[in-house]
């Protein structure tokens, strides 16, 4: 079994939103990343959305030159799976929240990394025991549910597998810890913890707005002033998409407790008017510049 030592090369597999995310992570750690996508492209893509991030983290003197040039060279970018797998340490992937995309990767990643690599997906929803289920050696695979944007967000759920070695999640988390991240151990439950504790608040403040019990933006305040969240769970569901959390709702629903985790409707008819939220401009708040436009929030 590896030590920390070992994990120098790290693979990312999706070059996506979280994917060159978790990339930037890694090399301003320390590490060696080879980012690896579908096409070079999309892998050139994610590279250039790492520089843009670095830049403007110099422009606000968070970044040093050096520091950032030196994290940049020590990132590559590649196409070839067997390239990105080759002597890594470590595998971290990041490609669509779908089950058999996830397994038909992992499939193939066993066959080209050394029999102690650990492997870990960023699933934010799918059973991590499920994704490990037909690999030859899935004591050494785990969750790493980083949270967007990884280079701003300190916490990192590890999800144990049913199979997980203690030893495993003893790397994983001293992995977390070289990345400065805060890391958790959750069991390997739908929604893990943030995903299920974040959706009952949020599912509940649609609920509130649904009766009339107050306006969104007056529940966000009670939760911002009254509990010092830094964001209401109504502009937090604006932030995540109404429709990401309308799919989250129906998958907890389905596998933890149907009432719990019901939609409320009010979800389901604004999802339905493609009141999105902030990447399209309206959800319970009206979007403009990234944030609430002052004075929206009343109900809807
Ligand atoms: N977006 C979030 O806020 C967030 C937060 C935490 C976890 N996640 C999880 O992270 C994972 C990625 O999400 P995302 O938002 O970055 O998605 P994304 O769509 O932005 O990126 C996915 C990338 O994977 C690539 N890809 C497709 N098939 C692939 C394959 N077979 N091998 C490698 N790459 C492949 C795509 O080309 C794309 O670039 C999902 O499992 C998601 O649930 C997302």
């Amino acid at each position: 079994m590896k030590g920390i030592e070992d994990l120098r090369k790290i693979a990312v597999l999706g070059a996506g939103t979280m994917g060159h995310g978790i990339a930037q992570v890694l090399v301003q750690a320390g590490f060696e990343v080879v980012l690896y996508d579908l096409e070079e492209r999309l892998c050139e893509e994610g590279k250039r959305r790492i520089e843009v991030m670095l830049e403007k983290g110099k422009t606000l003197g968070k970044v040093s030159e050096e520091d950032m040039r030196s994290a940049l060279s020590r990132i590559s970018t590649t196409a070839s799976l067997d390239e990105a797998c080759l002597g890594a340490g470590a595998v971290i992937e990041a490609a669509p929240e779908r089950m058999e995309i996830k397994k038909e990767i992992f499939g193939r990643v066993e066959e080209l990394v050394d029999r102690d690599c650990l492997l870990a997906t960023n699933t934010s929803s799918l059973s991590v025991s499920e994704i490990a289920k037909d690999l030859v050696a899935p004591e050494r695979f785990v969750g790493l549910h980083y949270f967007n944007p990884p280079p701003l967000m300190k916490l990192l759920e590890i999800v144990r597998g049913e199979r997980s070695s203690p030893r495993i999640l003893d790397l994983a988390r001293e992995f977390a810890l070289r990345q400065g991240k805060e890391p958790i151990l959750v069991r390997d439950s739908p929604g893990f913890a943030s995903s299920r504790l974040g959706l009952a608040l949020g599912l509940e403040a649609v609920r509130m707005v649904e009766e009339g019990v107050a306006s969104p933006s007056d529940i966000d305040k009670a939760m911002k002033l009254g509990y010092r969240h830094p964001m209401g769970p109504l502009e937090l569901t604006d932030l995540v998409g109404l429709d990401v959390r309308l799919s989250i709702a129906r998958y907890l629903s389905a596998e933890l407790d149907e009432a719990r985790f019901a939609p409320p409707r009010l979800l389901e008819d604004l999802v339905a008017k493609g009141r999105l939220g902030r990447k399209v401009g309206r959800g319970f708040y009206e979007w403009k510049d990234g944030r609430p436009v002052e004075g929206s929030g009343g109900l809807p």
